[in-house]
């Protein structure tokens, strides 16, 4: 095992430093993007092959000020920490107690903010209605933006709040947020303002997102063209608030038939690149709607949810991880769960093409109201064929990737932020195993004990 030591920066807190020991199973992640036959590969140290969780070998993981110094062997750690000069004494001892203890989980796909709920389509959809057609009929979507544009910021960031906490108590560290519930610029700005400022109160880290071109408003509806008239407010007004505002750090759309063509999509897109913001897209959530092509060729970070792409767009997708420009291939397994779908995105043709693949919630009142990150890794595993490795991957070091953290979190390596999970199982396999468990012990943020249900 190799460490990489961070030095200096040592301030003068009490206990700058933490040392998780007693586990079963460390995951580490090491390694960087997850994809094809590595998608798997999750960097398990066993404490069973070494004599338990109390034995000297068995594996741990140390953290100082905020930072992963290395995981491995405890008795190599405490040499290293000696050998490297830093005092022992200050490292506070968490003891995972034969737990096991993973990166701090990222979801990568939210829709964190809105007002109201929607369980009356849930009955609509069971009697038939399409999802599409619902939105056609000025609900779906439409129905949450009434209600979000109701709303004020205390009312929004009382019920994000709400979510995050559950987020937390999942295991989850940091999640994108798009805004798409305002569809005017001042709404949309409250949305992106309100997720940085809970995101900068923690301890949730939120990365938000723009998602302007979500569905055509009501007001521009009647007019010729709506949707162009609407494309081109997006383009003339919002994008340049949005960018001036400077806190969303991508845009995303919705491309889809019945929402936002290729077209149209790739206009705001490019627009977005030239203010700086990355592009994401929701792409073929529901029909071939050319989304994989278009993140394809423009580059995005993620291509989300991807129940129906084309051939083309497979194709698409591979070559771009081919030419080493890998697109992350988000999948929202609870979303086609959630609408009742026969048909669930290919993951598995995904990886055997090299396409990288993350999993999110899609948590939003219409098509995914959970926000358990957990829930979405057990239909993965039962929906999707992947396995629990996989998955595993898919929600840590992918999932930063998707959200342009891979450098930062994801994985428990030296100089990573020490954001780490102890779950009250013997084995990471457990986790989608045993499906709407609350499973998570303790929850470290920077280094932080943020949750202990110890
Ligand atoms: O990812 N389909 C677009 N956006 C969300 C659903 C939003 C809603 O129905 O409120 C999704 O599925
Ligand atoms: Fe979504």
């Amino acid at each position: 095992m190799t460490f990489r030591v961070i030095r200096g920066g040592r301030g003068d807190a009490s206990a700058p430093g933490l040392l998780v020991i007693g586990a079963a199973e460390v995951d580490t992640l090491a390694g960087g993007l997850r994809a094809g036959s590595d998608q798997g590969e999750i960097g398990r140290l066993s404490a069973s092959v070494v004599g338990g969780p109390g034995s000297p070998a068995a594996p741990a993981v140390a953290t100082w000020e905020g930072r992963i110094l290395a995981a491995g062997a405890r008795e190599d750690l405490e040499r290293l920490i000696e050998a490297e000069g830093y005092p022992l004494g200050r490292f506070a001892r968490l003891d995972a107690r034969g737990g096991t203890v993973t990166p701090g989980l990222i979801d990568p796909h939210t829709h964190l903010l809105f007002a109201g709920s929607r369980e009356d389509e849930l009955e609509l959809r069971q009697r038939g209605a399409g999802y599409m057609d619902i939105l056609a009929a000025g609900g779906g979507i439409l129905s949450t933006v009434a209600a979000t544009r109701a709303a004020s910021a205390e009312d929004l960031a009382a019920h994000g709040r709400r979510w995050l906490d559950e987020m937390l108590g999942h295991g989850v560290t940091t999640i994108e947020a798009k805004s798409g519930y305002g569809l005017d610029l001042p709404t949309e700005l409250r949305l992106i303002e309100t997720a940085y400022e809970l995101g900068r109160q923690g301890p949730i880290e939120i990365i938000p997102t723009y998602l302007g071109a979500h569905a055509v408003p009501a007001e521009f509806r009647s007019r010729p063209n709506a949707t162009e008239a609407y494309v081109r407010h997006v383009l003339d007004d919002q994008l340049p608030g949005v960018a001036a505002h400077g806190r969303a750090r991508f845009c995303d759309v919705f491309c889809e038939e019945g929402a936002f063509t290729a077209d149209q999509s790739e206009r705001i897109l490019r627009a977005a690149q030239a203010f700086g913001m990355a592009p994401r897209l929701h792409a073929d959530e529901l029909v071939p709607s050319g989304g994989a092509e278009l993140a394809a060729r423009i580059g995005a970070v993620s291509a989300d949810h991807l129940a129906a792409p084309s051939p083309a767009g497979l194709r698409a997708l591979a070559g771009a991880a081919a030419e080493g420009r890998p697109v992350v291939a988000t999948l929202l397994p609870a979303t086609t769960w959630f609408l009742m779908k026969e048909r669930h995105a290919p993951a598995r043709r995904f990886i055997e093409r090299d396409v990288p693949v993350a999993i999110g919630t899609d948590f939003n009142p219409g098509t995914s109201p959970t926000a358990s990150l957990p829930l979405a890794m057990t239909a993965a595993c039962l929906n999707l064929a992947m396995t629990p490795d996989e998955v595993l991957a898919a929600v840590t070091i992918n999932a930063a990737r998707a959200v342009g953290l891979e450098d930062e979190i994801g994985s428990l390596e030296g100089g990573k932020a020490a954001d780490l999970v102890i779950w009250n199982v013997p084995t990471s396999r457990q986790i989608p195993y045993w499906p709407a468990a609350d499973l998570v012990r303790t929850v470290v943020k920077r280094g932080r004990v943020v949750l202990d249900n110890g």
